[in-house]
C-alpha cells in the first residue's frame, strides 16, 4: 500500500489523537535536540508532515515562525482548528512532500521531519523530498530527523516503511550537511509497544549538488 492522501485522511478523520500510535503528549525529545541548534527559538521551522503534532504549540511558544506542510487536509484542519488564533502567521501547505514545493512556500532555517521520511518507499519519491530540503533550507540551517530506527517495527499506520540507520541519512543527504548531534530513542507508543527511532541533527554547511540517490550511476540535474 502506498502513502495517499486518502490513507491518512481517513486516520485522521476517524482517530483521535490520543489514539494515534505516533501520539506524544510533549515533544521533549525534539526539543531536546533542537538546543543544539544556534538561536533555533528565533526560527523560520518547516515541518514536512506536521499532522496534529502537539510540537507546534511548543515551538510557537518559544516563538519560532512556522511553515506547516501534510499531506493529508483533515489533519491540517484539525490542527488549525485546535490552535484557534495562535495560528496567526502560520503559513500552512497541504501537499506531497515527495512532490515539488509551491514556489510561495518561503525558505526555512529548520527543518523538523518526525515520522515523515520513512514513508517514502519509492527512490524518485526519497529524491523529491530531498530535492524540497535543498530548495527550501536556507545554506546555514539545520534540519532534524526522528524516523523508525533499522531496528524499528517495519510497519506504521497500515503501510510499510523505509527505515534508516544514521549512516544512511548522512549519505543521502551528502556533503553539503554536517552530522551535529544523534540519538537512539525508544518511544513508547500509547498502546505500551516499544518503538526504535534514530533521531540525528544536521547542519546545512555547504550547497553541492543533491547526492545521486542509491544505484543510480548517472548525475542529477538538482
Ligand atoms: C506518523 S505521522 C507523524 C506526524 C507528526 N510529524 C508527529 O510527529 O506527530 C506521519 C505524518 O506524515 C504525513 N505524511 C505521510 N506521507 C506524507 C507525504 N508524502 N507528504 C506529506 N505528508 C505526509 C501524514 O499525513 C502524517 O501526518
Amino acid at each position: 500500500m502506498t502513502s495517499t492522501r486518502d490513507h491518512w485522511n481517513t486516520i485522521f478523520s476517524s482517530t483521535e489523537d490520543q489514539e494515534l500510535g505516533w501520539y506524544e503528549h510533549n515533544a521533549r525529545q525534539t526539543m531536546e535536540m533542537l538546543e543544539n541548534v544556534p538561536g533555533w527559538n528565533a526560527a523560520t521551522v518547516f515541518l514536512p508532515g506536521a499532522g496534529t503534532t502537539v510540537l507546534v504549540e511548543e515551538l510557537i511558544a518559544h516563538g519560532c515562525k512556522l511553515v506547516l506542510n501534510d499531506v493529508s487536509s483533515e489533519a491540517l484542519n484539525r490542527l488549525k482548528e485546535r490552535l484557534g488564533n495562535k495560528s496567526h502567521g502560520i503559513v500552512w501547505n497541504c501537499q506531497d512532500i515527495s512532490r515539488p514545493l509551491d514556489s510561495g512556500v518561503p525558505k526555512v532555517d529548520l527543518w523538523v521531519d518526525r515520522a515523515v521520511l520513512h514513508f517514502l518507499l519509492d527512490e524518485g519519491d526519497i529524491r523529491g523530498y530531498l530535492g524540497n530540503l535543498s530548495a527550501t533550507l536556507r545554506l546555514g540551517g539545520y534540519v532534524m530527523f526522528a524516523e523508525f530506527s533499522t531496528t524499528g517495527a517495519p510497519k506504521c499506520a497500515g503501510l510499510d516503511l523505509h527505515r534508516y540507520s544514521l549512516e544512511e541519512l548522512t549519505e543521502r543527504l551528502g556533503a553539503g550537511y554536517t552530522l551535529v548531534s544523534h540519538t537512539d530513542y525508544t518511544f513508547v507508543n500509547p498502546f505500551g509497544d516499544p518503538r526504535p527511532y534514530v533521531y540525528a541533527l544536521f547542519h546545512r554547511n555547504k550547497i553541492v549538488p543533491s547526492p545521486k540517490p542509491k544505484g543510480c550511476d548517472h548525475e542529477q540535474a538538482n
